[in-house]
């Protein structure tokens, strides 16, 4: 494999350790959440370069990341891709990854439980990437990250610094890329906020200001 391109490859078997195992920036193994475990096809890891300076982080994968075993290939991750294609990236030049690893059955939220068991993985996946700018996509991600309510449309393309796992971080709050498939006139603002997210990035600026915790 090919150490800076981290394909999502883990495969859903229950290994029978209660504990998660992460090997890089990958869960190998894990049963925490017995439901979505015995829903799982496979564990849907993060993808993209280990050095990224822009990372994306959604929900929890859905039916056709649970079946390809990559965050964001279905509609969403179609919608995301053309808009990174219009500020000049590539998918392969970002860092793409979940919240949440495993599918939750008939695509319902990740519950609060789920999203807890999952939070050393997101937390040490970011330590390893240490990105310039971590993009939230949708309010649930942003919620997680944050710890706190946020009104996404009212937020979003919003800055905050926060500390992730101990670790000074810059947020970019987004909508869900979904979130333009159901409503058109949410298209160019989620494009605006993916572009500031690159000129961020390629800025590289080290502010550590603090206004939350991880
Ligand atoms: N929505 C998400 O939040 N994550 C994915 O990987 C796919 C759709």
């Amino acid at each position: 494999m090919d150490e800076t391109q981290d394909r999502g490859d883990g495969d859903g078997d229950c290994d029978g350790s209660a504990e998660g195992k992460m090997e890089g920036t990958r869960v190998v193994s894990c049963e925490r959440c017995p439901e979505l475990c015995a829903s799982r096809s496979r564990i849907v890891n993060g993808v993209g370069p280990t050095d990224a300076d822009l990372c994306f982080v959604g929900e929890a994968p859905g039916a056709q990341e649970d079946a390809e075993g990559e965050p964001f290939v279905g509609r969403s991750g179609g919608v995301l891709d053309d808009v990174l294609r219009d500020v000049g990236l590539a998918r392969a030049d970002v860092r793409i990854t979940n919240c949440v690893r495993c599918r939750p059955p008939d695509n319902r939220d990740p519950r609060a439980d789920e999203l807890e068991h999952c939070r050393e993985y997101l937390a040490a996946e970011l330590a390893a990437i240490a990105p310039e700018v971590l993009v939230t996509l949708g309010k649930v991600p942003a919620e997680h990250v944050l710890g706190r309510d946020v009104a996404i449309t009212a937020e979003a393309g919003d800055v905050v610094e926060t500390r992730i796992g101990g670790r000074p971080q810059r947020v970019l709050l987004s909508v869900h890329p979904a979130a333009t498939l159901y409503d058109r006139s949410q298209r160019e603002p989620f494009a605006e906020t993916i572009e500031r997210a690159a000129a961020l990035a390629g800025e590289a600026v080290g502010d550590q200001s603090r206004l939350g915790e991880f």
